[in-house]
């Protein structure tokens, strides 16, 4: 008996990066999962590799239409919806003086509101099973704040409340809702950025598949205790600075 068996999973932004990872770790230890993403042809090419377990949706999480077709296809596929991911995210840069009202509104719409919206298309289908779990994608970035990196770090920030909030909702009715909180991670989001490593206990970039699973263990039962936390998985960063050599 596998930890996903019976269990269904919708993850948003999992076509490639960590998403990706979470998707194939899923299938892996015997779960369905649908896949969504805005990059349709990795999305479809990943859930054609794995099979009868997975389908792939186009979803913009920014889309309230689009997700609740997504749970609808997790409901007429696999039969129910067990797990929800809000995974999907952007990151944007930019001092103060360069950093437009756009940008800003560009990524609070994806990564917080995005969530917000998985959250409550999904919630009515999770609620009617015995237990079920959301974990949400937030970072480092949610726990410290970052030089411009304003709208990530408020972005992130939120996520870390919003789980709290719906925790305490939602957790009667037998949904655990945890944020994880990852530091730099090999994916194409952090790929060309310069990341300097020297002063962090564990100095070189996390694995996605070493993220997959604490976020695993999150959907699982294997946490069946903890709901409304943050869970960080940052290689030591917020730990301190200056790691000795
Ligand atoms: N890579 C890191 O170092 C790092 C660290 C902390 C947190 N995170 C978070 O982890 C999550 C996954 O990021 P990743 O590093 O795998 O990056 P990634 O860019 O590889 O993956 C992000 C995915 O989100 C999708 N996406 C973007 N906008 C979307 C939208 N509007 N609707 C639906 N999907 C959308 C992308 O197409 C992509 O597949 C993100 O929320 C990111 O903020 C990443």
């Amino acid at each position: 008996m596998s930890r996903f068996d019976g269990k269904v999973v919708l993850i948003s932004g999992g076509a490639r990066g960590m998403g990706e990872s979470h998707s194939r770790a899923i299938v892996a230890e015997g779960g369905k999962v649908v896949i969504t993403d805005v990059l349709d042809a990795e999305g479809q090419t990943l859930a054609d590799e794995l099979g009868e377990s997975a389908v792939y949706a186009h979803l913009d999480v920014t889309n309230e239409e689009e997700w609740l077709a997504a749970v609808k296809l997790a409901v007429d596929t696999f039969g129910g919806l067990n797990v929800l991911i809000n995974n999907a995210g952007i990151a944007n840069f930019g001092t103060l003086d360069t950093y437009t009202a756009k940008d800003w509104s560009l990524i609070i719409g994806i990564n917080l509101t995005g969530a917000f919206l998985g959250i409550k298309s999904a919630a009515p289908e999770l609620v009617k099973n015995e237990t079920s779990s959301i974990v949400n994608i937030s970072s480092t970035a949610g726990m410290q704040g970052f030089a411009a990196l304003h709208g990530y770090t408020a972005s992130k920030f939120g996520l870390r409340g919003l789980t709290k909030s719906v925790a305490m909702e939602l957790g009667h009715q037998g949904v655990r809702v945890n944020s994880v909180h990852p530091g730099n991670i090999r994916t194409p989001m952090t790929d060309g950025l310069e990341i300097d490593d020297s002063s962090t206990p564990i100095p070189r970039l996390g694995e996605p598949e070493e993220v997959t699973k604490m976020v695993l263990f999150l959907a699982s039962e294997d946490a069946s205790y903890s709901t409304g936390s943050e869970f960080i998985i940052d290689g030591g960063v917020l730990a301190g600075d200056g790691a000795v050599n």
